[in-house]
């Protein structure tokens, strides 16, 4: 949680987290996956609300992979316009609690009015200090570390820190990205699903069984309670022995 970037200490608490199981929410009561997508967005708005209180500083949500551009056409619709109405209802709120709303990922297969929701959104809300909160969108890591690499200038003096700085360059992050302390996958399934392959290298895991729009605030609290639980050793001896 401790980071030194370019001799500055921040002391960070990089939360990530798969929202799945939405699709699994809604079938299993008789609903659309549409449906189940519309209900993970208020769990989004809890997740989000509650972090704060777990001094989380950084909470970076999966929400659509760029492998999810496979899906049938009328549930990427849905989820887009979803992405659309969420960050010009969220502006306010996000403004009023001192978040900073970033997406990260791909921008040139958004439509242009999502683009320009997204550049509204991260605009208004750029003083944000309380949290960096960021949605992942037509996200994937290896492409991300493919773009960043191919950026590089052969023989150009590379370490893992400028590394990460071009990489959250390609991510539209800002100045850098954290890496991941805590990654947490909902809806049952133990697997990264090309999520911040980079970012992850030390983050501990949590995988909960809950469907992402069953999870709340209790249940971000609980892994949370964990985490601070787990012996993190970054290949050297616990300082517990
Ligand atoms: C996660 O839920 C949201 C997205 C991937 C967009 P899913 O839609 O993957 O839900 P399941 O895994 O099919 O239940
Ligand atoms: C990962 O979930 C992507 C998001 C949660 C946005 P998927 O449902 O797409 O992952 P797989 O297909 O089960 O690996
Ligand atoms: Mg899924």
């Amino acid at each position: 949680m401790q980071s030194t970037f370019q001799g500055i200490n921040h002391s960070t608490f990089h939360v990530a987290v798969i929202m799945d199981g939405n699709g699994r929410w809604a079938t299993s009561r008789g609903l659309s996956r549409s449906e189940g997508h519309k209900e993970g967005s208020k769990a989004v708005r809890r997740v989000a609300e509650t972090a704060p209180t777990l001094d989380i500083t950084t909470l970076t949500l999966y929400a659509f992979s760029s492998d999810n551009w496979k899906r049938p056409t009328n549930e990427v619709n849905h989820l887009m316009a979803l992405f659309y109405e969420f960050l010009y209802a969220e502006k306010e709120r996000c403004i009023a609690n001192g978040i900073r709303l970033s997406v990260i990922g791909r921008r040139d297969r958004l439509s242009l009015p999502l683009r320009a929701a997204i550049k509204m959104a991260e605009t208004a809300t750029s003083f944000g200090q309380t949290m960096h909160l960021r949605i992942a969108i037509d996200y994937s890591a290896r492409d991300s570390i493919l773009r960043t690499a191919s950026r590089l200038e052969t023989r150009q003096e590379i370490s893992r820190e400028l590394f990460a700085r071009l990489l959250a360059e390609t991510n539209h992050s800002g100045a850098v990205d954290p890496d991941v302390d805590l990654l947490i996958r909902t809806g049952g399934e133990r697997r990264l699903s090309d999520f911040m392959l980079w970012e992850s290298a030390y983050a501990e895991l949590v995988f909960s069984e809950k469907m992402w729009p069953d999870f709340d605030e209790d249940d971000l609290a609980a892994a949370v309670r964990e985490f601070h639980q787990r012996d993190r050793r970054f290949g050297e001896l616990s300082v517990l022995v």
